[in-house]
């Protein structure tokens, strides 16, 4: 499964890139508006640092607004996939763009059948967003399983980037659906690292490695050593 950073941050965007851990980045106009700074410079920015698809979303209303700003990020770089939300302009969008051979994510997706939508009109990713499901005490995993049967009956090609990801288990529940991708904040990206056990563990090796005397501690073969 590859793991996307859900950011608009260039230091969490810089610090994930470092660790070798992230296939591409997702942003909406929410994470965007929290960096103060202006959008397409910022967007230029974040594809000069990472090498993988970078979706950036549309402000419009309506199809015709979709296409003109899609066409306008889209032309940036040629990683930038085109962010639509799941409506019936969003979707008449998705066909125009794709049409022109502008990758599309529709997000802000709910149900199994906007999926299908989706799918049917071409788009590259569809973007279910679990964690607010789970907010109104719906299951947001379910609808991952419902889309992962739907695009296996039909043999769509759309892929299934798990949004609105909050804590670790979402990520180990997308990989186990064998979701194609989770996009998650940095917070829980780091928090897939963590472990107490590797924590306690790296102190005993260390404290071990320690009690050594200085001349059985270096790390350069003796021949080479000055005197
Ligand atoms: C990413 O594409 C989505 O916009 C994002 O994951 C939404 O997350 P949220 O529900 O935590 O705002």
């Amino acid at each position: 499964m590859k793991i996307f950073l859900d950011s608009a941050n260039l230091k969490e965007i810089e610090e994930a890139v470092k660790w070798g851990a992230i296939d591409g980045i997702t942003t909406n106009p929410s994470l965007v508006a929290k960096e103060h700074r202006e959008f397409l410079p910022l967007i230029q920015e974040i594809c000069q640092r990472v090498n993988g698809p970078i979706s950036v979303e549309t402000v419009s209303r309506d199809a015709a607004g979709m296409v003109e700003e899609g066409k306008l990020v889209a032309g940036i770089h040629p990683n930038v996939v085109v962010k639509c939300p799941l409506t019936k302009e969003g979707l008449t969008a998705t066909r125009q763009l794709t049409a022109q051979g502008i990758r599309v994510n529709m997000t802000l997706c709910f149900s199994a059948t906007q999926a299908l939508l989706a799918a049917k009109a071409g788009a590259y990713f569809i973007s279910p967003f679990i964690g607010r499901l789970d907010d109104i005490s719906q299951e947001g995993m379910a609808l991952i399983r419902d889309i992962k049967t739907i695009y296996a009956n039909y043999r769509f090609t759309t892929q299934i980037l798990v949004a609105s990801v909050r804590h670790p288990i979402h990520v180990l529940e997308a990989a186990r659906i064998g979701a194609d991708i989770a996009t998650m904040p940095f917070g829980v990206l780091e928090a897939l690292v963590k472990h107490p056990l590797t924590d306690i563990g790296l102190e005993r090796f260390l404290r071990d490695w320690e009690s050594l005397p200085a001349e059985a501690k270096q790390f350069k073969p003796a021949r080479q050593r000055v005197g």
